[in-house]
């Protein structure tokens, strides 16, 4: 068993300057987790922030997009290269917002999905339904959108990926998260599908989409769910820390040894 996996993206909020604050917040929150893999995605005029604040943390950093070309003349972009130097772990692919605002298709994503691996760097797939049905309506399109995007990857490379599941219509403000039962569902099918695609271990599978504390326990309790990626309810950084807590103890009452001495020995 790996640990979940528990990112976020800011999507486009919070300046550099808040950036600083956040990661000010939220380090000292989770220094104590090491059963847990955290991430985060802000903009990309912040990522030299997260840089500064969790170099030695084991808390990774990256950018929510990226252009499918390693230079040249795409004024306004950003290659996988520039991301790989400052840093990046995880590079997202693929959201709902991209496709609707920017009209990605799975081909340029799959492009995109080339160049992060090209770079060492490890890619965000995101993939989901857009409108509300039932599990056996959704699955079929969630997995041809996946097949779409993973078309032209190897096979060895098909298992650097991670996945997250997004319906779309659980997504943003006035959405609430999918029922753990339903994400689980979708996700083992998900995961079925990969195995057989991937040479080695297959991707693991995040859900994505209005997760807040109280979403992220049932979910992470949920067979098939590998991680969580988180939203809006992120932004606070107390709260992502409580999401990132979710399903285990309190954390330790503040001085208590074990978390002084994990934030001295990441500070160094
Ligand atoms: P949300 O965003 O949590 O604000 O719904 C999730 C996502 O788009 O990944």
């Amino acid at each position: 068993m790996t640990n979940p996996l528990i990112g976020t993206s800011w999507k486009m909020n919070l300046t550099a300057s808040e950036a600083d604050g956040w990661f000010r917040a939220f380090v000292p929150l989770v220094a104590d987790l090491t059963d847990r893999e955290l991430f985060v995605l802000p903009p990309f005029t912040a990522i030299w922030v997260a840089r500064e604040r969790l170099r030695g943390s084991s808390i990774a950093w990256g950018a929510q997009d990226v252009h499918p070309d390693d230079s040249g003349a795409h004024t306004g972009d950003v290659s996988a290269p520039m991301l790989a130097d400052l840093g990046c772990r995880y590079v997202e692919v693929g959201h709902s917002e991209r496709r609707r605002d920017h009209g990605e298709t799975p081909t340029l994503i799959g492009a995109k999905l080339r160049a992060i691996l090209r770079w060492g760097m490890t890619p965000l797939l995101c993939v989901g339904e857009t409108a509300e049905a039932p599990v056996e309506v959704a699955a079929p399109l969630v997995l041809a959108d996946l097949e779409a995007c993973l078309a032209s990857l190897p096979a060895p490379d098909v298992g650097r990926i991670v996945v997250a599941y997004e319906p779309a219509w659980a997504i943003g403000v006035g959405a609430i998260a999918a029922p753990a039962a339903r994400v689980g569902a979708v996700q083992r099918l998900l995961a079925d599908s990969l195995l057989g695609r991937a040479e080695g271990r297959p991707p693991r599978i995040l859900y994505g989409g209005s997760v807040d504390e109280a979403a992220a326990g049932r979910l992470l309790a949920e067979p098939g769910v590998d991680g969580l990626f988180v939203g809006r309810y992120a932004l606070d950084p107390e709260r992502f820390a409580r999401i990132a807590r979710a399903g285990l103890g309190p954390p330790p009452e503040p001085g208590h040894a074990v978390g002084r001495d994990n934030v001295e020995g990441r500070a160094r």
